[in-house]
């Protein structure tokens, strides 16, 4: 039965990358049998200008309704005004929530012949293969209540609340152990347990999970500033990192500059069915939006995270990246991954030789 594909471009560089990823996908459909329709919708700051909000009704059906969703970006400074309650990454928030997207899987590969792209040395980073398990549909996020009130000597204050409970935190650590069941058996839980009691009981629930259903399984503890410290120092430490919502948006970033650029990470973000949205972790770059230069590959390699996590091909996942890995071989390589010997290209082009690359 052919599979329902949601495509949401979104906005910045969001619709330029989403192109090359659909390019990908339109030729694994043509010239592989991938059995695929695909939608469009709008979602963020495109969405509010047409219809004046993030998340559009009509959008959230079609997501509920397609099998996988493929995201560009959200978000740009002409929006930056509105209020926080209706701005475009509450589009992005809504998806996630709606779609009960808990779990969020991001790996950080070091592709080899980017280790001269890293601004770490070589040495730290070669060979690095790690995977950020964040938690996304909980956390200082969502929680309640949030604002800004006006207090009693007419100061304004601004409050969000950190909330976990058992059960949320159990699902993501499982998620996590799956995963690392595959790989090295390793699990290092993030947390701030020596400050907040949130992640207090983050800690005690994941340390008697682990030891009731993974004991096959190594689990330890790290406080999230260290971890921070640590992903820079010696990154190679860490096989499965898990860790909640904000925390996992900060460190994410910092894993994703030890692979030279933001631009070539991928993310699937999962339910308990499966179901998934597929994003590159990087954001709506406004700076570069609408000029060819950026880099696809974090949108493509999204789209090898589609077809393994939800569409059940794994042998079209790594025909992408086999493609990916080929491409970066034969020297291109676009601005922000762009080093000494190597060929510049833009957004078009990096997408064409993948395609090309597939065959
Ligand atoms: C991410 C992004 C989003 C987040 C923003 C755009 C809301 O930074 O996916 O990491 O904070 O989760
Ligand atoms: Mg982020």
């Amino acid at each position: 039965m052919s599979k329902n594909i949601l495509i949401l471009p979104g906005d910045g560089i969001g619709p330029e990358i989403v192109t090359e990823a659909v390019k990908v996908l339109a030729a694994l459909r043509d010239g592989h049998g991938l059995d695929i329709e695909m939608d469009e919708a709008l979602v963020g700051g495109a969405a509010i200008d047409a219809t004046g909000v993030p998340l559009p009704e009509a959008t959230m059906a079609l997501a509920r309704e397609a099998d996988a969703v493929l995201l560009g970006a959200v978000g740009g400074p002409q929006w930056e005004s509105l209020d926080i309650s209706v701005r475009p990454e509450k589009g992005l928030l809504g998806l996630r929530s709606g779609l009960g997207l808990f779990a969020n899987l991001r790996p950080a590969i070091l592709y080899p012949q980017l280790a001269g792209a890293s601004t770490l040395k070589p040495e730290i980073v070669a060979g690095l293969d790690i995977v950020i398990v964040r938690e996304l549909t909980g956390d200082i996020y969502f929680g309640q209540p949030r604002g800004v009130r006006t207090l009693e000597n007419g100061e304004r204050q601004g409050f969000n609340t950190m909330v976990y409970t058992e059960s949320e935190i159990e699902r993501i650590v499982r998620v996590a152990c799956d995963i690392a069941r595959k790989r090295d058996r390793r699990v290092c839980s993030v947390d701030k347990a020596n400050v907040l009691e949130c992640t207090e009981l983050w800690r005690e629930v994941a340390t008697s999970l682990v030891k009731r259903e993974y004991p096959d399984i190594e689990l330890s503890h790290m406080y999230v500033d260290n971890a921070a410290m640590q992903l820079v120092r010696r990154p190679k430490q860490f096989d499965v990192m898990v860790t909640g919502n904000i925390f996992g948006d900060i460190l994410s970033d910092a894993a994703a500059m030890l692979t030279g650029s933001i631009g070539m990470l991928p993310s699937a973000s999962l339910n308990a069915a499966g179901k998934g949205m597929y994003e590159p972790i990087h954001g709506s770059a406004p700076d570069i939006a609408g000029k060819g230069v950026a880099n696809p590959l974090a949108t493509i390699l999204s789209v090898a995270m589609m077809l393994r996590y939800t569409l059940g091909n794994a042998p079209l996942a790594d025909r992408i990246e086999t493609a990916v890995n080929r491409v970066l071989d034969s020297g291109l390589r676009t601005p922000d991954i762009l080093s000494e010997g190597m060929t510049e290209v833009g957004t078009e082009a990096m997408g064409d030789a993948v395609v090309a690359a597939l065959k």
